[in-house]
């Protein structure tokens, strides 16, 4: 089994495609910080500060999943107070409890619902954040902590000193994103494309009105999937397409573009 190289197995997760930003010539020592508004499990924040060595910048990461922060913010008090390992272990006993009560049907793919809501009904707050992991990873990739997990990996280094904060893109106050030393890096739900798998509604109209105008005040790199309309509404913005292929049984492949402004 592949190791998984965060804490998160996140839809969408840039971390492996940052790589194709190295077609872009973009000079980090202009700046000084990154801003994720969509940030996810913010790959291309952990591309930077792990792969680039990009230590000394400040990451910024928002979402509008509460959860999401929420967890970050927690996972960060762990790692502050040297507790996250422990918690890492409590979570992968629960899985293994959960595994061993026969949660899973014969079929390892599918739950049995019933029994999974019995367990979720049997669990105090204290274990919301675990709980909360287990359920975005859809109870696929069980155990996230592998043995490469317990070494000191870089992404618990960058979030202890990362930000992350709640809020929709929408009402992220533009004086924050205008900034000569601020790169804004956007990867936003795709327009034209099934997003259902975001539990949270937003206003895709809204979001790319902003992008617009945030394209005309501050460095930016939008990755946005391949589409013509989207090429055509920023066609004045400097464009490079890539092929992304997808892991997994389907070997998928699809082009994506880069929009940005620098
Ligand atoms: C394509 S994913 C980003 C993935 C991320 N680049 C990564 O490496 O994991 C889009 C993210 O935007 C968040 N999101 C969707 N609509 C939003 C909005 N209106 N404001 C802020 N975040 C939003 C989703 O929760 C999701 O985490």
């Amino acid at each position: 089994m592949p190791q998984p190289q965060f804490i998160l197995d996140y839809t969408g997760n840039k971390y492996h495609e940052s790589k194709e930003t190295e077609k872009i010539n973009i000079n980090y020592d202009k700046y000084e910080t990154i801003i994720e508004p969509f940030g996810g499990s913010f790959g291309f924040s952990r591309y930077l500060y792990e792969k680039k060595g990009l230590t000394h910048l400040n990451y910024i990461i928002y979402d509008y999943d509460e959860d999401l922060i929420n967890f970050y913010n927690y996972f960060k008090d762990l790692i502050n107070n040297g507790e996250h390992l422990a918690f890492i272990d409590e979570y992968n006993n629960e899985v293994k409890k959960m595994t061993e009560n026969c949660i899973y049907e014969k079929d390892a793919r599918f739950l049995n619902i019933k029994k999974v809501k019995n367990f979720l009904n049997t669990y105090t707050q204290k274990n919301i954040f675990i709980m909360y992991l287990i359920k975005k990873n859809h109870f696929k990739s069980m155990t996230f902590c592998t043995p490469c997990l317990k070494k000191n990996c870089g992404f618990f280094e960058l979030i202890k000193n990362a930000t992350f904060i709640h809020s929709p893109f929408e009402n992220i106050d533009d004086a924050i994103l205008n900034d000569k030393k601020t790169f804004v890096y956007l990867d936003p739900p795709y327009i034209a494309t099934d997003n259902s798998t975001y539990e949270i509604p937003f206003n895709i109209n809204e979001i790319f009105k902003k992008m617009q105008h945030i394209f005309k005040t501050t460095d930016c790199l939008m990755v946005h999937q391949y589409n013509f309309l989207l090429c055509v509404a920023f066609e004045d913005k400097k464009q490079i397409q890539y092929e992304k292929r997808y892991g997994g049984t389907t070997k998928k492949k699809t082009k994506h573009v880069f929009f940005y402004n620098f």
